[in-house]
């Protein structure tokens, strides 16, 4: 019998620096696999999390003027924040300082110490800090790091080994006899070559610096950070704590990973699994890389996009889509903003928002909003419900394959094909005839099913968009009570009243496709006082505000400025409340050129401090002073 449960994983991310737009791939992907599965009725369990320790997080957190724990906490609450915009659904979030963690770590150290497969030796050779990784001599490019081409260090310190190399040839027959187990199969072959040249053994300690959990044994030696970080796949699902829920769970059916950690996680891991007699995971899956301008963003060479930056401006699914849309899962890809702008317009706003809006603007005109009794079934209304199930039989084993971006693809044809089909049968043509009531009914019904199908397929990708889809649908159940499996062609209720909404994504025009900052400026620009006098920064009073419907980020304010008072769009609303802002005298750019925002008239910007973890505030005054008043 299958299991009924799915335990899915990211990589640990290190907390040496903020989050860029290529951990959130990882983290969305793995949650729109970890939500598919939810939706197919399995019993999840996704995990993600922190990687704490290690000599770079300890340099870094000196340099900072910090202590390790300082640092980390702050950068740390800055991923939640981002994994909460994303709309990350994780199961649990795993800090390796932790205390449930270093017990784990100690335990499993200790077992394979007694076994005999940890012992104590002299390393001398090379290390890589930024990648936290060990190199024979023989492996140098150069002189420096194979895999990041930065310069290494040379150790030379009393350290564990673990003995990798006696564990070498079960681990290549595990993974020639299971062909899944590394997957796609080019990262496959190329761990099968690198086992297949030799494996030696693993330093496992080190003494040269303090930051990370220390060997249960000998006090001055700290655990090597990977066995550290790998370890947290066990303790997130309770190791030590409960062994039921880890019995429940493991082994894990998948660990995400980007394709330069394949290794780590297809022979390190395995090893120490096996060492420690446990299972393997199911499945190391090493996706490509996110490419800007063709180079792998790094925060070293500064070409990281910052994802805050991208919802703010486009919304979270937005991002959510382009993702997984636009790069082929499994091999490397380009994000560039005439791309993302390209999806946005063709494929969010235009095949999809406009199936939504179109149908249900002719619903309200035809039936009041009602979606009406169908009439009987013709073969073009046949086809498009044979359509929806071949698209739902398509989309299974692809999501089975976890080729995201194909899967994204087939929902896509089916969204054209409900676009034809409307062309096709022409309810326009069918309302002039009052003899075609029947077949004019069908194809409403059609529509408004068509979409049910369409949220529940596109709730893993981007699911706060397809909650909305449910809910204008009428829909008053939650979307999350259905099951893919389950889903029947008829099943729409005749008699529910659809919701109208505004465009669902609205198009990025011409003006607005600037790309914003690439990275947070860190050096500033100086600049003379007569450019500052350019700014017309002056004090307004809020007198009204309120929601901009349909755009969860916008408020709409009635601002006075003394001599006239002026309508300002704002992105506050995800932080005040309409009613806070009144009455306040906050500061206003008054000399920015007009726009306008969703259709209403901005006629100036509201200054505001935007702090690191994401909390806004509007700047005000100390005292009331008149509006109007000069800000210099
Ligand atoms: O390696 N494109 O952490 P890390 C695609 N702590 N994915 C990317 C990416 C890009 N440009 N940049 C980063 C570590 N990633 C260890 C992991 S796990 C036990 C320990 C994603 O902060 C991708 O998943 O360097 C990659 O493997 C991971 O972030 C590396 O994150
Ligand atoms: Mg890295």
């Amino acid at each position: 019998m299958g299991k009924n449960t799915f335990y899915i994983t990211t990589p640990i991310y290190y907390p040496s620096d903020k989050l860029h737009i290529g951990h959130a791939y990882t983290t969305v992907a793995a949650d729109a696999i970890a939500r598919y599965h939810r939706l197919c009725g399995k019993d999840v369990f996704f995990l993600t999390g922190s990687d704490e320790h290690g000599q770079k997080i300890e340099r870094i957190a000196k340099e900072r003027g910090k202590t390790p724990k300082e640092y980390v906490d702050e950068i740390v609450k800055g991923f939640q924040h981002l994994w909460q915009k994303l709309d990350i659904a994780y199961d649990d979030f795993i800090r390796t300082t932790e205390e449930r963690h270093c017990r784990v770590v100690q335990e499993l150290f200790r077992k394979i110490y007694e076994k005999g497969d940890i012992y104590k030796g002299e390393y001398k050779g090379w290390y890589c800090t930024p990648c936290e990784t060990f190199f024979p001599e023989s492996r140098l490019v150069d002189g420096n790091c194979p895999d990041c081409g930065r310069p290494v260090e040379l150790l030379q310190e009393e350290s564990y080994f673990f003995r990798m190399s006696k564990y070498a040839d079960r681990l290549l027959e595990y993974i020639e006899a299971n062909p899944d187990f590394i997957q796609p199969t080019s990262r496959r072959n190329e761990m099968i070559q690198f086992i297949k040249s030799g494996l030696e053994d693993l330093c496992v300690s080190r003494t040269s610096f303090s930051w990370g959990i220390p060997v249960p044994i000998d006090e001055g030696h700290v655990i090597y950070v990977w066995f550290d970080a790998l370890t947290n796949y066990l303790t997130g699902i309770g190791y030590l704590d409960d062994p039921a829920m880890f019995q429940k769970y493991w082994p894990a059916d998948v660990h995400l990973v980007g394709k330069e950690i394949v290794r780590f996680h297809s022979v390190i891991w395995p090893i120490i699994l096996m060492a420690a007699g446990l299972e393997l995971p199911k499945k190391v899956y090493g996706h490509g890389w996110l490419l800007f301008d063709s180079d792998k963003m790094s925060k070293s060479k500064g070409n990281v996009v910052d994802p805050l930056v991208l919802i703010d401006r486009f919304g979270v699914d937005a991002i959510r889509y382009f993702l997984l849309r636009e790069i082929s899962f499994g091999s490397d890809g380009n994000f560039s903003w005439e791309a993302l702008v390209g999806r946005i317009n063709a494929d969010l706003a235009n095949d999809l928002g406009n199936l939504v809006h179109r149908s249900s603007a002719m619903m309200k005109k035809y039936y009041k909003g009602i979606v009406p009794e169908p009439g009987p079934e013709r073969p073009i209304d046949a086809a498009l419900r044979e359509e929806a199930a071949n698209t739902k039989a398509k989309l299974v084993s692809l999501m089975e394959e976890l080729d995201l971006s194909t899967a994204l693809a087939t929902i896509w044809r089916f969204i054209g094909a409900v676009n034809k089909y409307i062309d096709e049968a022409a309810p326009w043509a069918l309302a002039k005839d009052e003899s075609k009531g029947d077949e004019l009914a069908r194809v409403m019904y059609n529509l408004a099913e068509s979409i049910r199908w369409i949220a529940l397929f596109v709730y893993p990708f981007i699911p706060s968009t397809a909650k909305e889809i449910w809910n204008r649908l009428g829909l008053d159940d939650e979307l999350t009570a259905h099951l893919l499996g389950e889903v029947r062609w008829g099943e729409m209720p005749s008699g529910t009243a659809i919701r109208p909404g505004s465009p669902l994504f609205p198009r990025i025009e011409d003006e607005d496709k600037e790309p914003p900052a690439k990275a947070p400026a860190k050096s500033t620009v100086e600049i003379d006082i007569e450019e500052f006098a350019r700014l017309d920064i002056r004090l307004a009073r809020v007198i009204a505000a309120e929601r901009v419907a349909g755009a969860d980020k916008l408020l709409k304010l009635k601002v006075d400025l003394g001599s006239e008072e002026r309508q300002i769009v704002a992105g506050l609303a995800q932080h005040y409340k309409p009613e806070e802002l009144v009455g306040k005298n906050v500061a206003l750019l008054a000399n920015l050129k007009p726009t306008k925002i969703r259709g209403e008239l901005s006629q100036g910007m509201v200054l505001a401090a935007v702090a690191d973890d994401g909390r806004v505030r509007a700047l005000t005054v100390d005292e009331e002073l008149p509006a109007g008043s000069k800000i210099r």
